[in-house]
């Protein structure tokens, strides 16, 4: 049978969204009520990080220690990795000795290359194109905050990044539409976006991207593996802060969304970062809850309820 894996969110049709969210919901409640959950236990998740975190690894670690298993770090500075092991070949023995293994690094390539060699899913814990488990948690924090996110607006402002990727891919699943602002020159990779995407809009006008939306959301100018375009960057996005001039144009309602960390005077401003409209610290806490249900769904299938 085939591995299912989530290296990018179009990986997961809707219906598998529907019931990993409402795993999330009930492991949600059980985590706030200090009630104890092991449907992991004696399993192993190994994450490989390319790149720095703070959320994703605090996230899954702990994650998968509440779900009774264990997690191992490893980083491409003290393993093999980083000494030139070919991809396939850690992907063989990784995954002969742990249940599921997470995955940070650069090109979408690299992790296809490493989930089509291993024996157990393989998570996108974000690449240079996709980060599907922020979005997930996003998504998810729409839902608890909103309700159904089929049929609204949500403005993404800023980089044509990993993030708005994922976003795209999450529109297309859940029926939403993305009014999307990029400046001149950093615009969508048409490459990145499935054909029959249909889910949204360009506006050359950051302001007018966030009118009547129902969330505006943003992330950082500079990705990272980009940071030597800083300086270049700072001067392309002037203009494209989210600020409260901007929510003004989405609805009263709207909500205000960044995967963190963020950069306030820069994408943000404080007022609107800090401000009543902002879920940021939902967003960051829901990572947990969503990939705890993901690691669940993966390792073990649907339960029975
Ligand atoms: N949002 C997010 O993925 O944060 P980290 O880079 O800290 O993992
Ligand atoms: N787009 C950002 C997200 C960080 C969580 C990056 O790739 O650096």
């Amino acid at each position: 049978m085939a591995i299912k894996h989530f290296l990018q969110f179009s990986d997961f049709t809707l219906d598998e969204f529907e019931y990993v969210i409402e795993r999330a919901h009930v492991i949600k409640r059980k985590f706030k009520n200090y009630e104890p959950y092991h449907p992991l236990e004696d399993r192993t998740l190994v994450m490989v990080f390319e790149k720095s975190s703070t959320r994703t690894r605090l996230s899954f670690e702990a994650g998968m220690h509440q779900l009774g298993g264990a997690a191992i770090y490893l980083n491409t500075r003290d393993s093999q990795l980083g000494r030139g092991e070919p991809v396939e070949d850690a992907a063989q023995v990784m995954s002969r000795m742990c249940d599921i293994i997470m995955i940070r690094t650069f090109g979408q390539d690299i992790i296809e290359r490493f989930a089509a060699n291993s024996r157990v899913p393989v998570i996108n814990g974000l690449t240079n194109e996709h980060h599907p488990c922020q979005v997930l948690a996003d998504v998810f924090t729409y839902l608890e905050q909103r309700g159904s996110i089929a049929g609204k607006t949500v403005a993404w402002i800023g980089d044509a990044n990993n993030m708005l990727y994922s976003w795209l891919q999450a529109a297309k699943v859940f029926g939403f539409h993305v009014n999307v602002s990029t400046p001149a020159g950093y615009d969508i990779d048409s490459a990145l976006v499935a054909a029959d995407n249909d889910c949204y809009t360009v506006f050359p006008n950051p302001s007018d991207a966030c009118q009547d939306a129902d969330l505006v959301t943003t992330d950082v100018w500079t990705s990272m593996g980009f940071e030597e375009e800083n300086a270049e960057r700072l001067k392309a996005f002037d203009g494209w802060i989210v600020d409260s001039d901007k929510m003004k144009r989405a609805r009263p309602d709207a909500l205000f969304m960044h995967c963190l960390p963020a950069h306030r005077g820069e994408e943000v401003s404080a007022d609107v970062i800090d401000g009543p409209q902002s879920v940021v610290w939902d967003e960051a806490e829901n990572r947990l809850h969503v990939q705890k249900a993901l690691l669940e769904f993966l390792v073990l299938g649907r339960i029975a309820a």
